[in-house]
């Protein structure tokens, strides 16, 4: 819980890239949020670090839009302007050697204790990324004498293994991997987190929680969003790149995890990284690349494109618990909603009492877990119809977070991340070996896309992609939709 926390120590934050796009719809937001919500110390900064030639006036004057447009919090001036004198601008380029120095200058202006916890936040084009690592070591700011240092580093992290194990080595070469925090905002979310808590925190789903009981188990992230003005990244990443690598990936192994011995940064990214080990190479024959009709029309789509955006895939992991329950994963953008969910589909019951029309087979049980946006968990099972006769009907029971919770606001995935960086804890980032497990399970689905060996297909916007994907999964199988509303196919 954010408001259960320790207070946190004085700090300074540097983002690079501060006049980015994530830091106007983000970050700053985020820390706007958490100023308000009581949960920032006394004395903190936040350095803004980028090349355009702006002040801290004009860095504070952008920032207010951002949190004006963006934040989750009501706007204060009143507020704004205690939470604005914290906020300072550092002009230089990446690569510009007295830009660090000079940061070093800065940060002994603003004085200890806030200069001495340093967090350096990576929210540049990737590109940027060795270099700034590279100044700070030069620097001498991947430490701090009487406090902390810690670095957050954007994704995505690489763009294929090689790449990925390149970067890992340059970040080693400069900070420890415990200085290091690698964000997925997916683990940021608080309905994600939930789902630990609903699987170690309950004695009645674990015993199920396996291949006995389980026949299968869907993983959706659906959007309505087009590639908007992110062309240029998204043409050379895609869906593999974008969504399959990190959030896709991530939302497979806290579902398929064991019991981690405890909730913290080791036990939990030690489950998570068995499980990647586990995955069985995936075939290009078990992938659906598709993408949306109208994509190459998109500004700074290349006209002949054939980048995936949507893609379906199918997983085995290779261990006791999950041998034989395929895992479907599939993302896509311009879909018919936008939604994030989990499903586990149980077996049928293995012998029905009660009559079934020919080819009818009983509706199997279902517990989803709605990620975004209507947050909650379904569970769907047959209940007897009232009236005369054993008819059945599917109901659902629910758990639903604006009611349960009394519509309290779901903190940003960013304030929580943050949060946790800010106290040194890095169960909710990505480890090293973690990054490198997960390009490695994905990378040979990307090659066989870009090759050409399985062909591309294409879906109208608006749809839940291209027609071929409702029979992805098989006799008997379905996609899950809109949280567990129903069956697609
Ligand atoms: C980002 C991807 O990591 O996640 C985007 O780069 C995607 O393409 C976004 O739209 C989805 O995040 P959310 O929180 O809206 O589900």
């Amino acid at each position: 819980m954010l408001n259960s926390r320790k207070p946190l120590s004085p700090f300074s934050i540097v983002i690079f890239g501060a006049t980015g796009d994530l830091t106007h719809r983000k970050i700053l937001p985020a820390f706007y949020a958490l100023a308000q919500q009581g949960l920032l110390p006394e004395q903190f900064h936040i350095i803004g670090f980028a090349r355009r030639d702006w002040t801290d006036e004009t860095f504070r004057a952008e920032m207010q839009h951002s949190v004006e447009q963006f934040g989750r919090i009501k706007f204060d001036a009143a507020e704004w302007d205690k939470f604005a004198a914290n906020l300072h601008y550092h002009r230089s380029d990446f690569d510009q050697a007295d830009g660090y120095p000079r940061l070093c200058e800065l940060l002994d202006r603003l004085g200890s204790p806030a200069a001495d916890n340093r967090l350096f936040y990576l929210a540049t084009p990737p590109e940027a990324y060795p270099t700034i690592v590279q100044q700070l070591g030069a620097a001498g700011l991947n430490h701090s004498e009487h406090g902390w240092t810690r670095i957050i580093i954007e994704k995505p992290f690489g763009r294929d293994l090689q790449s990925g194990v390149a970067l890992n080595q340059q970040v080693h070469e400069v900070f420890a991997e415990e200085q290091v925090y690698r964000i997925d905002h997916y683990l940021g979310k608080e309905t994600v987190q939930n789902l630990i808590v609903f699987r170690f925190a309950n004695a009645i789903f674990e015993p199920i929680w396996n291949r006995n009981y389980i026949d299968h188990v869907q993983i959706t992230v659906a959007e309505t969003v087009g590639v908007e003005s992110r062309a240029g990244y998204y043409d050379t990443a895609g869906v593999g790149r974008d969504m399959l690598q990190s959030h896709l990936l991530q939302l497979l192994t806290l579902t398929a995890m064991e019991p981690p011995y405890a909730f913290d940064a080791r036990a939990l990214r030690d489950e998570k990284v068995k499980v990647l080990q586990a995955l069985h190479p995936i075939r290009p024959t078990d992938t659906l690349p598709a993408q949306y009709i109208g994509y190459r029309n998109e500004k700074g789509v290349a006209p002949k494109s054939q980048t995936p955006t949507f893609a379906a895939v199918k997983l085995a992991v290779d261990n006791w618990r999950w041998q034989g329950v395929p895992f479907f994963l599939r993302s896509g953008k311009q879909l018919a909603d936008k939604t994030t969910e989990i499903s586990i589909v149980f077996k049928r019951p293995p012998h029905s009492l009660f009559p079934l029309a020919p080819d009818e087979l009983l509706t199997p049980n279902a517990l989803t877990l709605c990620i975004q946006p209507d947050e909650g968990m379904h569970l769907r099972f047959e209940a007897k119809l009232p009236g005369a006769g054993m008819q059945r009907q599917t109901v659902d029971m629910d758990m639903n977070y604006a009611q349960d919770f009394n519509g309290a606001p779901l903190p940003e995935a960013y304030e929580r991340l943050l949060l946790d960086a800010l106290q040194g804890d890095a169960a909710l980032f990505t480890r090293s070996d973690e990054i490198e497990l997960a390009w490695q399970a994905i990378d040979p689905v990307i090659h066989a896309w870009e090759t050409g060996a399985v062909p591309l297909f294409f879906y109208e916007p608006g749809s839940w992609g291209p027609y071929e994907a409702a029979k992805f999964l098989g006799e008997d199988r379905g996609w899950r939709g809109h949280c567990g509303d129903f069956d697609e196919a």
